[in-house]
């Protein structure tokens, strides 16, 4: 199957520069990210977030493409990947129907779908269709209930290895690995010849994606994995206490803010 150049490009990075991925769910985000990232990740958390929802299952497909559809339309350089939100693509009549909708009206440049440890062939008729998908295999939060770190026992590791095999030979581009052991993630990363993008996943995979809410301090929502850059919550919150105090005092708005 031939892919977008944007594709290819991601692909030939294996091994030669790591790949630099953030989640984007709106343009003032996504026009920064575009500068920086090889990949922009319209995930499904944001459920939780953007919109606080309880956990990622409660995303409707509709919401995602509202979010996918100003990413896209802000980006130019870095690839936009939608990802399929739960029960979307529980067989291959509505994987099809919906990655189709998603694709072909070009709110995004590739997919995403989770890894329930079956859903290989599924993928696979989607890459036929010329849809690129990328994988998710670890701790995939559409199928797992409470956190637990994957892949840190050998049972665990075998099995984690043998679906990033399957995802590879259904078609996948690229593989999110997320909070997998660094021994086990390392073995997939040497085992697999596309590029595995790790998020909790140590530093041994070729590319790395964190939540941007996390990483800008945002979310409340700071696991070990995440490495906070900046606390916005704190800058913000001075912001609009300021603007309280001005306004309160009337210094807020000036002549000059006046007509
Ligand atoms: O939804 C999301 O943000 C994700 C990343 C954690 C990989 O799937």
């Amino acid at each position: 199957m031939k892919f977008s150049y944007k594709i290819a490009k991601i692909k030939k990075l294996k091994s030669k520069r790591k790949l630099v991925c953030l989640t984007g769910y709106s343009k003032p985000i996504a026009k920064i990210l575009d500068k920086y990232c090889d990949i922009i990740l319209v995930g499904d958390s944001l459920a939780t977030a953007f919109y606080g929802m309880k956990d990622t299952k409660s995303i409707k497909l509709d919401t995602m493409i509202t979010h996918s559809e100003s990413v896209k339309n802000c980006v130019s350089k870095s690839l936009v990947v939608f990802d399929m939100p739960f029960n979307t693509y529980r067989n291959n009549i509505e994987a099809k129907k919906n990655a189709k909708r998603v694709f072909k009206k070009k709110y995004c440049d590739a997919i995403k779908l989770e890894s329930n440890g079956k859903n290989f062939n599924i993928l696979k008729n989607l890459v036929k269709l010329g849809i690129p998908v990328m994988g998710h295999i670890g701790f995939t939060p559409q199928y797992k209930g409470k956190f637990k770190p994957q892949g840190v026992n050998s049972v665990q590791q075998k099995k984690l290895i043998q679906e990033a095999v399957k995802i590879e030979k259904a078609g996948a581009f690229a593989i999110v690995l997320e909070c997998i052991g660094s021994v086990t993630a390392k073995k997939i990363t040497k085992t697999i010849g596309i590029p595995t993008i790790g998020i909790g996943s140590s530093n041994v995979c070729d590319g790395q994606i964190l939540v941007v809410d996390d990483l800008i301090g945002l979310s409340g929502f700071y696991p070990r994995f995440v490495k906070k850059y900046v606390n916005l919550e704190k800058i913000l919150s001075n912001v609009f206490k300021k603007f309280r105090s001005e306004v309160i005092k009337t210094k807020f708005p000036k002549k000059s803010n006046s007509y």
